[in-house]
């Protein structure tokens, strides 16, 4: 069952936002406006300057707004080329690239939104709403999931404008998308509807942090799409699981690409809730990870893991730093205790051990070679001594773990060693009374980057090394 109010209005809430106007990009999707794009785009990649580009311009394109719009354009796809492979005939505004999602993440999501729908329970009638869906990103993903399992995208947003380029890019992708200029909190959904949502991240210039401070709010957004049969929520990563405006039950995804921490996807629904029991007590949502590689393939899933509290213990042969989904999902003490390890530090995520542990795509494990006082001089000291010189060919690396330092400065105190990334590691780590500089190898063991490694958790026991 699904009731769209007819086109909205321009006044409501949050819209339009895209810094251009609906008379504007309706000229920009015609034939006129694509082809000053593509002008644009040629003379941007054969190094003509933007100001003299401009004046150029002018001579076919009198309407200044006009020009601004196809000049932003060419710029946004000549950016956009590094992660859409159509880019070179998408059409963005500057605000709308910076708030699309990552293909290859919008694709991982779409997928999964669209395996619950066809996947539990039976009950979808097969339409998708995308609620505040801007230039398509995530739209023509939808609606690629939707079209393999014969279900339909609706692109639901209060900017016109945004809506014009996502039917634009929904053509140049062969996608359909049907669009709707609305209030994605007035839309109805309901029990035979999927909902996917990706509220803007930013309000006045400032990134935001808690639900209730995106675009649209995200509790606003849960109690009105509550009867959906799923709903997707993209936030930002920085959104904690204690959200006092998360319901308790929900399912939390923090999403890592290659080694980025890039976003989180609050799910509801049948399946979210497998976790209502994991997620009952101090943490109300069900929190876990999902790896994906740099093509957006999933590499490993990490689902929520008990709740042990790791002791806290002195730096043993290896210092193990866990991948930033599984920090954020809260999973690093249950991966530390399924491989034997403790905290460095009960306020870091930092884990130790005094055994090999198991290769694992969920952490890194870099082997000691010392732990000194977090002092320039006495790391300067055990540098220039016999036990570094056999690693020093391959450069020094700094990382700093809750320790502020002024990089140049610290470098210098160093003795300025030869930086490099497979000789040595310094990492000054804040403990809970103290900080201590631990020297590792660069390469950690024989563990491959986070990645590329295998799809499985460790098991506790396990010995790769
Ligand atoms: C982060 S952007 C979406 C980006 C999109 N998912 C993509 O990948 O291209 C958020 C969008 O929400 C829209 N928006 C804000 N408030 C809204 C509301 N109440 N209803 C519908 N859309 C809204 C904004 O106009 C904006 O286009």
């Amino acid at each position: 069952m699904l009731a769209l109010p007819p086109d909205a209005p321009d006044h409501l809430d949050g819209g339009p936002v895209s810094g251009l106007d609906d008379a504007t990009a309706r000229w920009l999707t015609s034939p006129a406006g694509l082809a000053a794009v593509a002008q644009a785009t040629a003379a941007l990649d054969g190094g003509e300057d933007t100001l003299q580009l401009s004046a150029r311009l002018a001579r076919d394109v009198a309407d200044a707004q006009r020009r601004a719009a196809a000049l932003s354009a060419a710029v946004c796809r000549r950016s956009a080329r590094a992660r859409w492979a159509e880019a070179d005939d998408l059409l963005f505004t500057r605000e709308a690239l910076e708030q699309a999602s990552d293909p290859a993440v919008s694709a991982h999501r779409a997928d999964a939104l669209l395996a619950r729908a066809v996947g539990e329970g039976g009950g979808f009638e097969g339409t998708v709403l995308d609620l505040g869906a801007g230039v398509g990103g995530d739209a023509m993903a939808l609606a690629r999931a939707a079209a393999r399992v014969g279900a339909r995208v609706v692109a639901v947003d209060t900017d016109p404008a945004r809506l014009r380029l996502l039917a634009h890019n929904a053509e140049v992708a062969g996608v359909t998308i049907t669009t709707r200029c609305a209030d994605g909190l007035e839309v109805t959904s309901g029990p035979g509807v999927v909902c996917h949502a990706d509220p803007g991240r930013r309000v006045g210039g400032r990134r935001v942090r808690r639900l209730r401070e995106h675009r649209p709010s995200v509790p606003a957004l849960l109690a009105a799409h509550a009867d959906a049969l799923h709903l997707a929520v993209a936030l930002s990563p920085g959104v904690e699981p204690e959200d006092p405006d998360l319901p308790p039950g929900l399912e939390v995804e923090y999403v890592q690409l290659g080694t980025a921490l890039v976003e989180a996807t609050v799910w509801t629904g049948a399946g979210a809730g497998a976790a209502a029991g994991a997620g009952a007590g101090p943490h109300p949502a069900l929190r876990r990870a999902t790896l994906l590689g740099a093509d957006g393939t999933e590499v490993a899933r990490l689902p929520q893991g008990g709740r042990e509290e790791l002791a806290v213990g002195e730096v043993g042969a290896w210092l193990i730093e866990v991948a930033p989904a599984a920090v954020r999902a809260r999973q690093h003490d249950a991966l530390g205790a399924a491989i034997g390890a403790r905290r460095v530090a009960r306020t870091r995520a930092l884990l130790t051990c005094d055994a090999a542990v198991p290769v694992s795509p969920w952490y890194r494990a870099w082997p000691v070679l010392a732990v000194l006082p977090a002092r320039p001089k006495a790391v300067r000291r055990w540098l220039t001594g016999p036990e570094a010189a056999p690693h020093l060919d391959g450069g020094v690396e700094i990382v700093l773990h809750g320790v502020e330092a002024e990089m140049p400065r610290l470098w210098q105190q160093l003795g300025r060693p030869v930086r490099g990334p497979s000789g040595l590691r310094v990492a000054f780590i804040r403990r809970d009374d103290d900080a201590v500089a631990v020297v590792t190898r660069a390469s950690p063991s024989d563990a491959p980057d986070p990645p590329d490694a295998g799809t499985d958790p460790p098991e506790a026991g396990t010995d790769a090394h």
